[in-house]
Protein backbone atom coordinates (compact mmCIF):
# COMPACT_ATOMS: atom_id res chain seq x y z
CA UNK A 1 0.00 0.00 0.00
CA UNK A 2 1.17 3.18 -0.75
CA UNK A 3 1.58 6.15 1.82
CA UNK A 4 1.36 9.29 1.15
CA UNK A 5 2.00 12.62 3.28
CA UNK A 6 -0.87 15.03 3.50
CA UNK A 7 0.31 18.37 4.74
CA UNK A 8 -2.52 20.67 6.09
CA UNK A 9 -4.80 17.74 5.65
CA UNK A 10 -7.01 19.03 8.52
CA UNK A 11 -8.15 22.02 6.37
CA UNK A 12 -10.44 22.46 3.96
CA UNK A 13 -9.31 20.89 0.95
CA UNK A 14 -6.91 18.53 2.65
CA UNK A 15 -9.49 16.94 4.65
CA UNK A 16 -11.94 16.00 1.79
CA UNK A 17 -8.54 15.00 -0.14
CA UNK A 18 -8.08 12.60 2.82
CA UNK A 19 -10.79 10.89 2.56
CA UNK A 20 -10.60 10.09 -1.27
CA UNK A 21 -7.19 8.86 -0.67
CA UNK A 22 -8.41 6.42 2.50
CA UNK A 23 -11.41 5.25 0.25
CA UNK A 24 -9.15 4.68 -2.50
CA UNK A 25 -7.17 2.12 -0.40
CA UNK A 26 -4.14 4.37 0.12
CA UNK A 27 -2.31 4.98 3.74
CA UNK A 28 -1.88 8.40 4.66
CA UNK A 29 -0.15 10.43 7.34
CA UNK A 30 -1.37 14.01 8.02
CA UNK A 31 0.68 16.54 9.53
CA UNK A 32 -0.95 20.07 10.34
CA UNK A 33 -0.58 22.61 13.03
CA UNK A 34 -3.97 23.78 13.07
CA UNK A 35 -3.21 27.26 12.78
CA UNK A 36 -6.64 27.21 10.72
CA UNK A 37 -8.33 24.35 11.18
CA UNK A 38 -9.38 22.10 14.25
CA UNK A 39 -8.54 18.62 16.09
CA UNK A 40 -12.14 17.43 15.10
CA UNK A 41 -11.34 17.34 11.65
CA UNK A 42 -8.79 14.58 12.19
CA UNK A 43 -11.71 12.49 14.47
CA UNK A 44 -13.97 13.05 11.53
CA UNK A 45 -12.15 12.03 8.44
CA UNK A 46 -11.49 8.52 10.54
CA UNK A 47 -15.70 8.75 10.75
CA UNK A 48 -16.32 9.38 7.64
CA UNK A 49 -13.91 6.44 5.84
CA UNK A 50 -13.73 3.60 8.89
CA UNK A 51 -10.27 4.13 8.11
CA UNK A 52 -7.14 5.25 10.73
CA UNK A 53 -3.86 6.98 10.09
CA UNK A 54 -1.08 8.75 11.31
CA UNK A 55 -1.38 12.16 12.86
CA UNK A 56 1.88 14.63 14.00
CA UNK A 57 0.34 18.19 14.94
CA UNK A 58 2.65 20.74 13.85
CA UNK A 59 4.97 22.69 11.74
CA UNK A 60 5.73 21.88 8.32
CA UNK A 61 8.58 24.53 8.48
CA UNK A 62 10.16 22.81 11.61
CA UNK A 63 12.61 20.60 9.95
CA UNK A 64 13.48 18.60 12.90
CA UNK A 65 9.39 17.33 12.39
CA UNK A 66 9.80 16.83 9.16
CA UNK A 67 12.75 15.08 9.43
CA UNK A 68 10.92 12.92 12.18
CA UNK A 69 7.95 11.98 10.05
CA UNK A 70 10.17 10.82 7.02
CA UNK A 71 12.28 8.81 9.14
CA UNK A 72 9.81 6.73 10.32
CA UNK A 73 7.71 6.15 7.82
CA UNK A 74 8.44 5.36 4.06
CA UNK A 75 6.41 7.62 2.22
CA UNK A 76 5.67 7.11 -1.37
CA UNK A 77 4.65 10.77 -2.05
CA UNK A 78 3.13 14.44 -0.91
CA UNK A 79 0.34 16.33 -1.52
CA UNK A 80 1.21 20.12 -0.23
CA UNK A 81 -1.81 22.15 1.00
CA UNK A 82 -0.48 23.49 4.09
CA UNK A 83 -0.36 26.88 3.66
CA UNK A 84 -1.63 30.53 4.47
CA UNK A 85 -4.80 31.19 1.70
CA UNK A 86 -6.52 34.91 2.68
CA UNK A 87 -5.87 37.66 0.09
CA UNK A 88 -6.28 40.50 2.05
CA UNK A 89 -4.73 39.50 5.40
CA UNK A 90 -1.86 38.97 2.83
CA UNK A 91 -1.56 42.16 1.90
CA UNK A 92 -1.72 43.61 5.29
CA UNK A 93 0.87 40.76 6.49
CA UNK A 94 3.16 40.11 3.09
CA UNK A 95 5.92 38.53 5.54
CA UNK A 96 4.17 36.07 7.29
CA UNK A 97 2.71 34.88 3.85
CA UNK A 98 5.74 34.79 2.33
CA UNK A 99 7.67 32.85 5.23
CA UNK A 100 4.77 30.64 5.92
CA UNK A 101 4.39 29.32 2.68
CA UNK A 102 7.53 29.54 0.83
CA UNK A 103 9.55 28.05 3.83
CA UNK A 104 6.72 25.52 4.38
CA UNK A 105 7.55 24.27 0.99
CA UNK A 106 11.32 24.77 0.72
CA UNK A 107 11.26 22.83 3.99
CA UNK A 108 8.85 19.92 2.56
CA UNK A 109 11.13 19.32 -0.70
CA UNK A 110 14.63 19.79 1.32
CA UNK A 111 12.97 16.90 3.60
CA UNK A 112 11.82 14.65 0.54
CA UNK A 113 14.90 15.15 -1.23
CA UNK A 114 17.01 13.83 1.94
CA UNK A 115 14.52 10.63 1.92
CA UNK A 116 14.60 10.08 -1.66
CA UNK A 117 11.04 10.43 -1.85
CA UNK A 118 10.25 12.67 -5.22
CA UNK A 119 6.72 13.18 -6.02
CA UNK A 120 4.53 15.67 -5.35
CA UNK A 121 1.16 17.29 -5.91
CA UNK A 122 1.17 20.89 -5.26
CA UNK A 123 -2.00 23.48 -4.68
CA UNK A 124 -1.27 26.19 -6.92
CA UNK A 125 -4.73 28.46 -7.51
CA UNK A 126 -6.02 30.68 -10.08
CA UNK A 127 -4.88 33.24 -8.67
CA UNK A 128 -1.61 32.99 -10.58
CA UNK A 129 -3.32 33.91 -14.11
CA UNK A 130 -4.01 37.52 -12.31
CA UNK A 131 -6.73 39.45 -15.08
CA UNK A 132 -7.07 36.70 -17.43
CA UNK A 133 -5.66 36.91 -20.81
CA UNK A 134 -7.88 34.96 -22.41
CA UNK A 135 -11.21 32.98 -21.55
CA UNK A 136 -11.82 30.50 -20.42
CA UNK A 137 -8.20 30.16 -19.13
CA UNK A 138 -6.11 27.52 -20.27
CA UNK A 139 -2.81 26.43 -18.68
CA UNK A 140 -0.96 28.27 -21.51
CA UNK A 141 -2.29 31.69 -20.08
CA UNK A 142 0.08 34.90 -18.96
CA UNK A 143 1.00 33.86 -15.60
CA UNK A 144 0.67 37.62 -13.11
CA UNK A 145 -0.04 38.41 -9.69
CA UNK A 146 -1.71 41.43 -7.66
CA UNK A 147 -1.22 40.33 -4.02
CA UNK A 148 1.46 38.52 -1.63
CA UNK A 149 -0.61 35.31 -1.55
CA UNK A 150 -0.89 34.99 -5.52
CA UNK A 151 2.63 35.83 -5.44
CA UNK A 152 4.03 33.18 -2.84
CA UNK A 153 2.03 30.52 -5.56
CA UNK A 154 4.02 31.87 -8.56
CA UNK A 155 7.19 32.18 -6.44
CA UNK A 156 6.68 28.60 -5.51
CA UNK A 157 5.67 27.14 -9.20
CA UNK A 158 8.92 28.61 -9.92
CA UNK A 159 10.79 26.91 -7.23
CA UNK A 160 9.16 23.76 -8.29
CA UNK A 161 10.25 24.12 -12.01
CA UNK A 162 14.21 24.89 -11.30
CA UNK A 163 14.01 21.78 -8.85
CA UNK A 164 12.51 19.70 -11.69
CA UNK A 165 15.10 21.06 -14.27
CA UNK A 166 17.93 20.69 -11.66
CA UNK A 167 16.84 16.63 -11.33
CA UNK A 168 14.82 14.86 -13.57
CA UNK A 169 13.70 12.55 -11.29
CA UNK A 170 11.11 14.46 -9.54
CA UNK A 171 7.30 13.93 -10.70
CA UNK A 172 5.29 17.22 -10.02
CA UNK A 173 1.55 17.99 -10.28
CA UNK A 174 1.41 21.63 -10.29
CA UNK A 175 -2.83 22.13 -9.22
CA UNK A 176 -4.35 25.41 -10.36
CA UNK A 177 -7.69 25.21 -8.69
CA UNK A 178 -10.87 27.95 -9.18
CA UNK A 179 -13.23 28.62 -6.96
CA UNK A 180 -13.62 25.79 -4.39
CA UNK A 181 -17.17 25.54 -2.56
CA UNK A 182 -19.40 22.78 -1.16
CA UNK A 183 -19.12 19.62 1.38
CA UNK A 184 -19.20 16.61 1.80
CA UNK A 185 -22.09 14.35 1.87
CA UNK A 186 -21.29 13.42 5.41
CA UNK A 187 -21.49 17.02 7.22
CA UNK A 188 -19.06 16.04 8.88
CA UNK A 189 -16.40 18.21 6.91
CA UNK A 190 -16.33 21.25 4.75
CA UNK A 191 -15.57 25.00 5.86
CA UNK A 192 -16.15 26.88 8.27
CA UNK A 193 -13.85 30.15 8.45
CA UNK A 194 -13.95 32.18 11.97
CA UNK A 195 -15.24 35.08 12.20
CA UNK A 196 -16.48 37.43 8.74
CA UNK A 197 -15.78 35.49 5.65
CA UNK A 198 -14.10 36.90 2.49
CA UNK A 199 -15.31 34.67 -0.01
CA UNK A 200 -18.97 34.62 -1.14
CA UNK A 201 -20.01 30.86 -0.53
CA UNK A 202 -18.81 31.32 3.31
CA UNK A 203 -20.43 34.74 3.38
CA UNK A 204 -24.15 33.71 1.80
CA UNK A 205 -24.54 30.69 4.47
CA UNK A 206 -23.85 33.15 7.27
CA UNK A 207 -26.54 35.49 6.03
CA UNK A 208 -28.57 32.35 5.32
CA UNK A 209 -28.06 31.34 9.12
CA UNK A 210 -28.91 35.03 10.29
CA UNK A 211 -25.68 35.25 11.56
CA UNK A 212 -24.61 38.15 9.33
CA UNK A 213 -27.57 40.46 8.12
CA UNK A 214 -27.45 40.83 4.11
CA UNK A 215 -25.02 40.07 1.86
CA UNK A 216 -22.80 42.80 0.57
CA UNK A 217 -21.94 42.43 -3.34
CA UNK A 218 -19.15 43.76 -4.75
CA UNK A 219 -19.98 45.45 -7.84
CA UNK A 220 -23.07 45.34 -10.59
CA UNK A 221 -21.40 47.35 -13.49
CA UNK A 222 -18.70 44.94 -14.51
CA UNK A 223 -18.76 44.02 -18.33
CA UNK A 224 -20.50 40.37 -17.66
CA UNK A 225 -23.86 39.06 -17.98
CA UNK A 226 -26.15 40.76 -15.11
CA UNK A 227 -23.11 43.53 -13.83
CA UNK A 228 -21.84 41.35 -11.29
CA UNK A 229 -18.31 39.31 -11.08
CA UNK A 230 -18.24 35.85 -12.93
CA UNK A 231 -16.29 32.51 -11.62
CA UNK A 232 -15.91 29.24 -12.05
CA UNK A 233 -17.43 27.40 -8.52
CA UNK A 234 -15.67 23.34 -8.08
CA UNK A 235 -17.27 20.97 -5.40
CA UNK A 236 -14.77 20.42 -2.99
CA UNK A 237 -15.56 16.55 -3.25
CA UNK A 238 -14.92 16.68 -7.06
CA UNK A 239 -11.52 18.86 -6.68
CA UNK A 240 -10.69 15.82 -3.83
CA UNK A 241 -10.76 13.76 -6.61
CA UNK A 242 -8.48 15.41 -8.86
CA UNK A 243 -5.98 14.76 -6.26
CA UNK A 244 -6.77 11.40 -6.45
CA UNK A 245 -5.90 11.36 -10.45
CA UNK A 246 -2.95 13.13 -10.29
CA UNK A 247 -1.30 11.63 -7.50
CA UNK A 248 -2.08 8.31 -9.71
CA UNK A 249 -0.65 10.10 -12.35
CA UNK A 250 2.89 11.07 -11.03
CA UNK A 251 3.53 7.68 -9.26
CA UNK A 252 3.71 6.56 -12.69
CA UNK A 253 5.06 9.53 -14.30
CA UNK A 254 7.95 11.49 -13.97
CA UNK A 255 7.87 15.36 -15.31
CA UNK A 256 6.32 18.53 -13.95
CA UNK A 257 2.96 19.99 -14.79
CA UNK A 258 0.41 22.18 -14.63
CA UNK A 259 -3.58 21.14 -14.57
CA UNK A 260 -6.40 23.69 -14.08
CA UNK A 261 -8.79 22.41 -11.90
CA UNK A 262 -12.19 23.85 -12.58
CA UNK A 263 -15.85 23.22 -14.16
CA UNK A 264 -15.48 25.34 -17.66
CA UNK A 265 -18.06 26.94 -16.34
CA UNK A 266 -19.16 30.39 -15.22
CA UNK A 267 -21.88 32.07 -12.81
CA UNK A 268 -22.45 35.22 -11.47
CA UNK A 269 -22.73 36.55 -8.22
CA UNK A 270 -26.09 37.18 -8.96
CA UNK A 271 -27.16 33.44 -10.28
CA UNK A 272 -25.06 32.21 -7.53
CA UNK A 273 -27.80 33.80 -4.80
CA UNK A 274 -30.86 32.56 -6.68
CA UNK A 275 -29.58 29.12 -7.06
CA UNK A 276 -28.72 29.27 -3.12
CA UNK A 277 -32.21 30.65 -2.22
CA UNK A 278 -33.79 27.93 -4.64
CA UNK A 279 -32.47 24.73 -3.52
CA UNK A 280 -32.22 25.92 0.25
CA UNK A 281 -35.25 27.53 0.14
CA UNK A 282 -33.98 30.48 2.21
CA UNK A 283 -33.70 34.26 1.09
CA UNK A 284 -30.45 36.15 0.96
CA UNK A 285 -31.28 39.89 1.63
CA UNK A 286 -28.10 42.05 -0.17
CA UNK A 287 -27.12 45.05 -0.86
CA UNK A 288 -24.82 46.21 -3.82
CA UNK A 289 -21.45 48.10 -2.98
CA UNK A 290 -18.66 48.79 -4.34
CA UNK A 291 -16.59 47.18 -6.44
CA UNK A 292 -13.35 45.13 -4.32
CA UNK A 293 -10.30 45.99 -5.47
CA UNK A 294 -8.06 43.70 -6.57
CA UNK A 295 -11.44 41.84 -8.13
CA UNK A 296 -11.38 40.78 -11.89
CA UNK A 297 -14.56 40.69 -13.75
CA UNK A 298 -14.67 36.89 -15.21
CA UNK A 299 -12.22 34.33 -14.18
CA UNK A 300 -13.06 30.50 -15.66
CA UNK A 301 -11.37 27.60 -16.76
CA UNK A 302 -10.39 25.64 -19.85
CA UNK A 303 -10.04 21.89 -17.96
CA UNK A 304 -9.62 20.28 -21.32
CA UNK A 305 -5.92 19.17 -20.05
CA UNK A 306 -7.11 17.82 -16.66
CA UNK A 307 -9.53 15.54 -18.95
CA UNK A 308 -7.17 14.44 -21.48
CA UNK A 309 -4.16 13.68 -18.90
CA UNK A 310 -5.55 12.92 -15.50
CA UNK A 311 -9.02 11.22 -17.00
CA UNK A 312 -10.51 13.76 -14.60
CA UNK A 313 -13.45 16.32 -14.85
CA UNK A 314 -15.95 17.90 -12.37
CA UNK A 315 -19.08 16.37 -12.01
CA UNK A 316 -21.81 18.40 -9.29
CA UNK A 317 -23.10 20.66 -10.21
CA UNK A 318 -23.75 24.51 -8.88
CA UNK A 319 -27.05 22.91 -6.72
CA UNK A 320 -25.15 20.54 -5.56
CA UNK A 321 -22.14 22.60 -4.02
CA UNK A 322 -24.70 25.09 -2.38
CA UNK A 323 -26.86 22.53 -1.10
CA UNK A 324 -24.31 20.92 0.52
CA UNK A 325 -22.45 24.14 2.34
CA UNK A 326 -25.85 25.03 3.69
CA UNK A 327 -26.44 21.51 5.08
CA UNK A 328 -22.79 20.95 6.73
CA UNK A 329 -23.30 24.29 8.28
CA UNK A 330 -26.29 23.41 9.87
CA UNK A 331 -24.02 21.22 12.00
CA UNK A 332 -21.74 23.93 13.30
CA UNK A 333 -22.34 26.52 16.11
CA UNK A 334 -24.24 29.74 15.40
CA UNK A 335 -23.79 33.26 16.57
CA UNK A 336 -24.12 36.79 15.52
CA UNK A 337 -20.87 38.21 13.93
P1 LIG B 1 -7.16 25.68 4.86
O1 LIG B 1 -6.65 26.88 5.57
O2 LIG B 1 -8.49 25.17 5.21
O3 LIG B 1 -6.11 24.48 5.01
C1 LIG B 1 -4.73 24.68 5.14
C2 LIG B 1 -4.28 23.83 6.33
O4 LIG B 1 -2.87 23.97 6.47
C3 LIG B 1 -4.92 24.25 7.65
O5 LIG B 1 -5.41 23.11 8.32
C4 LIG B 1 -3.76 24.89 8.42
O6 LIG B 1 -3.90 24.69 9.82
C5 LIG B 1 -2.57 24.17 7.85
N1 LIG B 1 -1.31 24.90 7.89
C6 LIG B 1 -1.03 26.14 7.42
N2 LIG B 1 0.27 26.42 7.57
C7 LIG B 1 0.83 25.32 8.14
C8 LIG B 1 2.16 24.98 8.53
N3 LIG B 1 3.17 25.82 8.37
N4 LIG B 1 2.37 23.75 9.08
C9 LIG B 1 1.36 22.89 9.26
N5 LIG B 1 0.10 23.15 8.89
C10 LIG B 1 -0.17 24.35 8.34
O7 LIG B 1 -7.06 26.00 3.30
P2 LIG B 1 -7.65 25.20 2.06
O8 LIG B 1 -8.78 25.98 1.50
O9 LIG B 1 -7.85 23.79 2.41
O10 LIG B 1 -6.43 25.38 1.05
C11 LIG B 1 -5.43 24.39 0.93
C12 LIG B 1 -4.39 24.87 -0.06
O11 LIG B 1 -5.02 25.17 -1.30
C13 LIG B 1 -3.68 26.15 0.35
O12 LIG B 1 -2.31 26.06 -0.02
C14 LIG B 1 -4.38 27.23 -0.43
O13 LIG B 1 -3.55 28.33 -0.69
C15 LIG B 1 -4.70 26.49 -1.72
N6 LIG B 1 -5.86 27.07 -2.43
C16 LIG B 1 -7.06 27.22 -1.77
C17 LIG B 1 -8.13 27.79 -2.44
C18 LIG B 1 -9.46 27.99 -1.74
O14 LIG B 1 -10.28 28.74 -2.24
N7 LIG B 1 -9.74 27.34 -0.63
C19 LIG B 1 -8.01 28.20 -3.78
C20 LIG B 1 -6.79 28.01 -4.41
C21 LIG B 1 -5.71 27.44 -3.73
C1 LIG C 1 -10.62 34.87 -3.88
C2 LIG C 1 -9.23 35.41 -4.00
C3 LIG C 1 -8.39 34.39 -4.76
C4 LIG C 1 -8.40 33.06 -4.03
C5 LIG C 1 -9.86 32.62 -3.89
C6 LIG C 1 -10.00 31.37 -3.10
C7 LIG C 1 -9.46 37.84 -3.95
C8 LIG C 1 -9.36 39.11 -4.74
N1 LIG C 1 -9.28 36.70 -4.65
O1 LIG C 1 -11.13 34.66 -5.19
O2 LIG C 1 -7.07 34.85 -4.88
O3 LIG C 1 -7.67 32.09 -4.75
O4 LIG C 1 -10.61 33.64 -3.21
O5 LIG C 1 -9.74 31.57 -1.75
O6 LIG C 1 -9.67 37.85 -2.75
N2 LIG C 1 -18.18 38.62 -3.65
C9 LIG C 1 -19.21 39.46 -3.25
N3 LIG C 1 -19.43 39.61 -1.91
C10 LIG C 1 -18.69 38.97 -0.95
C11 LIG C 1 -17.64 38.11 -1.38
C12 LIG C 1 -17.40 37.97 -2.72
O7 LIG C 1 -19.89 40.05 -4.07
O8 LIG C 1 -18.94 39.18 0.25
C13 LIG C 1 -17.95 38.39 -5.10
C14 LIG C 1 -16.55 38.78 -5.58
O9 LIG C 1 -16.54 40.12 -6.02
C15 LIG C 1 -16.36 37.77 -6.73
C16 LIG C 1 -17.15 36.54 -6.29
O10 LIG C 1 -18.08 37.00 -5.32
O11 LIG C 1 -16.95 38.26 -7.92
C17 LIG C 1 -16.28 35.46 -5.68
O12 LIG C 1 -15.50 36.02 -4.63
P1 LIG C 1 -14.61 35.11 -3.65
O13 LIG C 1 -15.41 33.98 -3.14
O14 LIG C 1 -13.98 36.02 -2.64
O15 LIG C 1 -13.51 34.49 -4.61
P2 LIG C 1 -12.50 35.22 -5.62
O16 LIG C 1 -12.49 36.68 -5.42
O17 LIG C 1 -12.79 34.71 -6.99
Amino acid sequence: MKKILVTGGAGYIGSHTAVELLNAGYEIIIVDNFYNSKPETIENIKKITNKDFLFYEGDVCDKKLLRKIFSENEIDAAIHFAGFKAVGESVAKPLMYYRNNIDSTLTLLETMQEFNCQKLVFSSSATVYGDPERLPIDEKCRLSVTNPYGATKLYIEGILKDLYISDNEWSIAILRYFNPVGAHESRLIGEDPNGIPNNLVPYIVKVANKELPYLNIFGNDYNTKDGTGVRDYIHVVDLAKGHLNSLNYILDHKGIDYYNLGTGKGYSVLELVKTFEKVNNVTIPYKIVDRRPGDIAVCYANPSYAKEKLNWEAKLGLESMLKSSYNFSKNTNHKKL
